[in-house]
């Protein structure tokens, strides 16, 4: 007899992690970053990180809290300048900081870190702005913009908020909208800084699946992430900043292991292997 759970949890696996588009890392397109470097007040926040992450690949973004995650993706998104001048993100083999502002907003797309909005819009204003982008300047919005904003609203599961002010909806609702909007943006590039944390375990793995098909379909995924067993479950390819720096990337096989995570993390790991899905589950404890 078939066990329809197992059908189910190896399809899940499947859409998890690394399904026929994904490929590793070659150095060819998706992001290349070279000696990234960031400083505030004196303070050395990244010190000349080099990270990849390739093209129809979730990479996953890891490291302590204050280990430069968000940092990092603020100085690829071009949100942050780097203050070293050798600094250099290639994406697809082009220059990507060089980009104007509205080019770089075609390319890529950020979902910051409990991102919030001030402004009184309903849902569907708020994904629509993910399509400004793509409009010129002085033209309102077309039935394209609408059908993408909708699209990406399915996508996400919020089609019943649209019309719903963003202000109201519950902070994992609001962050699934965040989402739906850099969707609607289309981006080639996607960045995500914890895009998972204010959300239940099956809204966790909704958007872990829509971050897999994005690049089944081609579109180069970055996402920082806290929850080491949900990156194992879907990433190809893993960075480990501590410190603002680089101290692991590669196969989540390679990087997770308690080698790496014992010192970065100062506790106990081990690695268990999910009974489903065949991936690595790690469990902690303190290092007495
Ligand atoms: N504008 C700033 N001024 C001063 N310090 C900053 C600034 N931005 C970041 N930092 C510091 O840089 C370090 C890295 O911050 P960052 O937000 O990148 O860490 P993170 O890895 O994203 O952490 P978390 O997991 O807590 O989100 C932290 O020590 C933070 O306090
Ligand atoms: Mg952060």
């Amino acid at each position: 007899m078939t066990d329809v759970r197992t059908d189910v949890a190896r399809d899940l696996a499947h859409d998890l992690a690394g399904g026929p588009g994904a490929t590793g890392a070659d150095g060819q397109g998706g992001i290349d970053a070279r000696r990234v470097s960031w400083t505030v007040d004196g303070r050395l926040i990244l010190d000349g990180v080099d990270a990849t992450a390739p093209p129809g690949a979730v990479s996953g973004l890891l490291g302590p809290n204050g280990s430069g995650k968000s940092t990092l993706l603020r100085v690829l998104a071009g949100v942050e300048a780097p203050s070293d001048d050798a600094t250099r993100v290639a994406f697809d083999g082009a220059d990507l900081l060089g980009l104007g502002r509205r080019r770089r907003a075609r390319v890529l797309a950020l979902v910051e870190q409990d991102a919030t909005t001030d402004l009184p819009l309903t849902v569907l204003d708020a994904v629509l702005l993910g399509r400004i982008p793509h409009r010129s300047l002085l033209a309102g919005d077309s039935a394209r913009d609408h059908e993408a904003a909708r699209a990406a609203l399915e996508t996400v599961g919020t089609s019943a908020f649209a019309a719903r002010e963003v202000a109201t909806l519950s902070g994992g609702e609001r962050q699934r909208v965040h989402l739906a909007r850099a969707l609607a943006q289309e981006p080639a590039l996607l960045m995500l800084d914890e895009p998972t944390n204010h959300l239940d375990i099956a809204a966790q793995l909704d958007t872990m699946r829509v971050l897999r098909r994005l690049a089944d379909d081609g579109v180069t995924v970055l996402a920082a992430l806290h929850d080491l067993s949900l990156a194992a479950q879907t990433c190809d390819h893993v960075v480990l900043l501590s410190g603002g720096r680089v101290v692991a990337a590669g196969d989540v096989h390679d990087v997770l292991v308690p080698d790496v995570l014992d010192d970065v993390y100062g506790v106990r790991t081990e690695v268990l292997t999910h009974p489903r899905t065949g991936r690595p589950v790690l469990a902690f404890s303190p290092r007495d």
